[in-house]
């Protein structure tokens, strides 16, 4: 079988990243990491990709005085690996137009809200104050607008009465370890083509359970 090489660009923790190795250690899983890039030195997710033994790069931004000289860095590093999908997993860096559009429908983004709501920074204290009652996550293909792009994956979690920043990120990211690995794979497969800039994904069914925050009760239940 052969598996669609990823390169997987990360600013942080990882955990995504995580997922995606766990997924691809997994047998008959249709994709490989050949490469984690990260723009900080510190980033943590570099440490557990080199112990499994995928390769790592630093391309550190602060090294860059020109946006588009440190994306033709990326490019080139994605391109030397062989790279054919390019995964952002928490990568906090903007991209330029160019590079985006050079990777079309190569390069998918993982964003913490059910887009195009909550797009940027701040998501999960933007999701708190609008009140909304579910929120969750969005696996797409990138375009050059920040968290934009035809969507692939989306679940859905409830937002609870106590939930702070924290609590609701944890939830939140349980929800795209599923959903990022899912996307891949259904790449992977050759299952996904973009029709007027909608995903269409072949054979892919949907669930039919409803998620509704509060659940009704006997009392409250019209
Ligand atoms: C994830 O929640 C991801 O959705 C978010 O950063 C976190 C990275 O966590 N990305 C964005 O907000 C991009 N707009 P991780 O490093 O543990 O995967």
């Amino acid at each position: 079988m052969t598996r669609l090489k990823l390169g997987v660009l990360i600013s942080g923790r990882g955990s995504n990243l995580r997922a995606l190795i766990e997924s691809c250690n997994t047998s008959g899983y249709p994709a490989e990491i050949v490469l984690v890039l990260a723009n900080r030195p510190d980033a943590a997710g570099l440490g557990f990709a080199a112990e499994v033994g995928i390769a790592t790069q630093v391309i550190d931004h602060t090294e860059y005085a020109e946006r588009a000289a440190f994306d033709a860095a990326l490019d080139r590093a994605l391109r030397a690996a062989g790279v054919e999908l390019v995964c952002l997993a928490g990568f906090m860096r903007l991209l330029t137009a160019g590079f985006v559009a050079s990777w079309r429908d190569a390069l998918v983004n993982i964003h913490p809200s059910l887009l195009p709501s909550f797009r940027g920074l701040n998501t999960h204290r933007k999701t708190l104050a609008a009140g909304v009652r579910i929120t969750g996550c969005t696996v797409h293909y990138l375009r050059p607008e920040t968290d934009t792009g035809p969507i692939l994956v989306q679940a859905a979690v409830p937002v609870l009465a106590e939930d702070d920043e924290a609590s609701l990120a944890a939830r939140v990211l349980a929800a795209e370890h599923r959903c990022y690995p899912l996307a891949v794979r259904l790449i992977a497969e050759g299952r996904v083509r973009v029709e007027n800039e909608r995903a269409i994904i072949d054979g892919a069914p949907a669930g039919d359970l409803t998620l509704i925050n509060p659940l009704p009760t006997p009392s409250g239940s019209s």
